[in-house]
């Protein structure tokens, strides 16, 4: 039976009366007027100890099929998902490939039309915001084609994205698209990502930039994560991680810089120490190679 307050007869009732109620201010960039529950998922993609992720990205397949190191993700992916604090992925894998006992976060591709074999900007909105929810997504994630042939409707997938992800309390991963037409710069970067930010996007993800990335990630108001891009020497990959790191990227998107490596499981730990621990490359390669060895064996 319940505790009656009057009839308790107990006189030891502490409420410390001298001790204010603590707040817990939520400090990730941009995101402390977000609802409790987009916070709460907000934390199952940025640890809340670094407020850094690696996201591990292997969506590929939405548009290009079986890409080279995704031909068969049991295999080659879910061995690596207990390095990743966040997973991007489509529907169908997560369904038919990702054990349910998985306890990252997940990002869930939610914008798809176009093959490789025809215009890849005609992006729509492929995915229900129930369906996300069904699948405990914590965020969804929307292509924008800033500049490109298909910008307005891009922008209008991820704004409706992101009206219906808050009214759930999903977040909005906005990607910057670059298409060939479409320049990779820090001025085109900085227009894209704060477009997006501006729009409503919780968090970007954007490409690194070697000249004045520091100006992307200081204009844009939420938290930017790159993208890894087209497959480097480990070393140029875990460089070009910690530069955006210490530009003020709040972490990593990165799908064949890893998948690709010659060392999946090595390559995803020593990016690991990079975001989190500010590892600086050369250590971080050093630690790449050890963790090879010890898996080679
Ligand atoms: C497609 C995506 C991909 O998931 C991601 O960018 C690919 O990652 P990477 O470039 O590191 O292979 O967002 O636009």
């Amino acid at each position: 039976m319940a505790e009656a307050e009057s009839s308790s007869g107990r006189g030891d009732k502490e409420f410390f009366l001298d001790r204010p109620v603590q707040g817990s201010p939520y400090t990730l960039k941009g995101s402390h007027s977000l609802d409790w529950g987009l916070q709460n998922r907000l934390n199952q993609i940025f640890d809340p100890k670094s407020g850094r992720t690696v996201m591990l990205a292997f969506d590929h397949g939405y548009f290009q099929g079986p890409t080279t190191g995704l031909e068969r993700i049991d295999v080659t992916i879910n061995p690596l998902l207990e390095w990743a604090d966040t997973i991007m992925l489509t529907r169908g894998i997560l369904r038919s490939t990702i054990p349910s006992t998985y306890r990252g976060g997940i990002v869930l591709r939610a914008s798809a039309g176009p093959s490789i074999l025809s215009e890849l900007s005609n992006e729509q909105i492929a995915l229900d915001i129930e369906e996300a929810i069904r699948l405990n997504a914590s965020a969804v994630a929307v292509q924008v084609f800033v500049g490109g042939k298909m910008e307005t409707q891009s922008i209008h997938n991820m704004t409706r994205l992101i009206d219906l992800g808050n009214r759930y309390g999903i977040a909005t991963l906005g990607v910057t698209a670059v298409g060939k037409e479409l320049t990779r710069d820090a001025q085109y970067m900085r227009l894209a990502t704060r477009i997006l930010a501006e729009l409503g996007a919780t968090y970007v993800k954007t490409y690194y930039v070697e000249k004045g990335f520091e100006t992307v990630t200081a204009s844009c108001p939420v938290p930017i994560v790159i993208a890894g891009g087209k497959k480097l020497e480990e070393l140029d990959a875990l460089t070009m991680a910690y530069r955006a790191i210490q530009e003020g990227a709040l972490g990593v998107d990165m799908g064949r810089n890893i998948f690709q490596s010659e060392s999946p499981v090595a390559m995803i730990q020593a990016l690991r120490e990079v975001v989190h621990e500010n590892e600086e490359p050369r250590h971080a390669y050093d630690f790449y190679q050890t963790i090879k060895s010890r898996f080679e064996v």
